[in-house]
């Protein structure tokens, strides 16, 4: 085989074969087939697609790259959760130990933020002492023991797609409808699960700018689910403006503490009340979404889920009182206040602008050695729909003390915020979910 004939078979739009696609990413992680003619193909694949049978052929073919992790150790339905990337995005801190205390196995790799958005991982390793790292058996026995874990992505889970989407980062090649539906299956189906939720996301702060974009992301990937017999659902949601209130690493541990108390802005409450009740459903603990969401309220009302949380946190090394004194977690210097300069109702606040100005106060990475900062972040004050007056307070900085980055972030923060002299129409947060039965509106 040669890879410039492949390059010019998926030029002209044909499918390609299973031992043309292995070919492909044997290549890639071999490193016998030169990025330019990779990126050259990735071009073809954005241009000409790919059909559903040729996504789950280089899905596969990427997941069986690397590791392929074996979680049969854990006993009951192992129910993974993958977002496509948000900011204030703080659900798998959430739902890890919701789900969990409502009977549903946790055993979930997540990885660390790059650019605009944050990574669960950098979240928890906010908490003094939580370790990220931990031996495949005692992930195993700790999942077990009291149901949750959550670790960092062991480093060879699927290297095609890393290779891959490394190359696609600086070749323009990353929006591509089964380019990102196989990347983020071969993860999900190297980690192990029997089936996996997906919360696709739309909007400002997302790769999908349009609720019927992710849709199309979401079937592609739906199908991947089933063609290999992982069962998969996806919720298509709003990322038209962040996630809660708080952008940052312990400031998102403390709005999860805050929802898992009962408390908390009410779209994150939504979000992980809806994407917990389809794992409760996929992991068999409910019959219908109505009786999942029942059995998660009560977890919150009984303290159950808080309580779960601070048993993670012990189990992995970190202070449990946390949980019950989020104000223990680093706290930031200086607050810097962000004024409105008009009276108005917010209609949006751009999500990838509030996250690069997150960044540029030390909370996420530019590049990926870079360190964070744990404790500096951004409180939006007002959201979507609230009305404001000239001079009001609509977001705080959570900055270092003489931090010059402080001044730009605010400026970048006011400029994220649309205002109008109407209330912005209505949105649903979460807009759409896809199964094998179809898509739900
Ligand atoms: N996230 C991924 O994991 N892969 C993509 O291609 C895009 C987003």
């Amino acid at each position: 085989m040669r890879m410039v004939d492949l390059i010019r078979k998926k030029r002209t739009g044909e499918e390609m074969t299973e031992p043309e696609i292995r070919y492909v990413v044997d290549g890639v992680v071999s490193g016998t087939i030169p990025d330019y003619q990779i990126a050259a193909w990735a071009m073809a694949v954005c241009f000409t697609g790919m059909t559903a049978a040729e996504t789950a052929r280089l899905t596969m073919a990427m997941a069986n790259s690397g590791d392929v992790v074996d979680l049969s150790a854990i006993r009951g339905v192992k129910v993974d959760k993958h977002s496509t990337g948000g900011v204030g995005d703080k659900t798998t801190l959430i739902l890890a130990p919701m789900v969990a205390a409502c009977g549903v196995p946790v055993a979930k790799m997540s990885g660390r933020g790059l650019g605009h958005t944050g990574g669960t991982i950098d979240k928890l390793e906010a908490i003094a002492g939580f370790r990220t790292e931990l031996s495949r058996e005692a992930f195993f026995s700790q999942v077990n023991e009291i149901g949750v874990s959550v670790i960092g992505q062991s480093g060879n889970i699927a290297p095609a797609d890393k290779k891959l989407y490394a190359l696609r980062d600086v070749t323009g090649t990353v929006d591509s409808i089964p380019l990102i539906a196989s990347s983020v299956m071969s993860k999900k189906i190297a980690a192990g699960a029997d089936a996996i939720l997906l919360d696709v996301k739309f909007g400002s702060g997302a790769f999908m700018k349009t609720a019927e974009e992710a849709i199309e992301l979401a079937k592609a990937m739906v199908a991947i689910g089933t063609e290999v017999g992982r069962n998969t659902v996806a919720a298509i949601t709003d990322m038209d403006q962040p996630l809660g209130r708080l952008i940052g690493n312990a400031l998102e541990v403390r709005e999860a503490i805050e929802i898992l108390r009962g408390e908390g802005p009410a779209d994150l409450r939504e979000l992980c009340l809806e994407l917990g009740s389809h794992m409760l459903v996929l992991g068999g603990r409910a019959g219908d979404a109505a009786e999942a969401r029942e059995k998660l309220e009560q977890a919150i009302a009984s303290g159950e889920a808080l309580r779960k949380l601070g048993r993670l946190i012990a189990a992995q090394g970190g202070d449990p009182a946390v949980a019950e004194r989020p104000e223990l977690l680093p706290q930031a210097a200086a607050r810097v206040t962000v004024a409105a300069a008009a009276d108005g109702y917010v209609h949006g606040i751009d999500a990838e602008e509030i996250g690069v100005a997150a960044m540029r106060l030390g909370a996420g990475r530019a590049a990926k050695d870079d360190e964070i900062d744990y404790a500096v972040g951004i409180e939006l004050l007002a959201k979507r729909g609230d009305r404001v007056r000239r001079g009001d307070a609509i977001a705080i900085l959570h900055a270092r003390a003489d931090d010059g980055a402080a001044a730009e972030a605010r400026e970048q923060v006011l400029g994220a915020y649309a205002f109008g002299a109407e209330p912005p129409a209505a949105q649903p947060l979460v807009y759409a979910v896809v199964s094998k039965d179809g898509v739900r509106r």
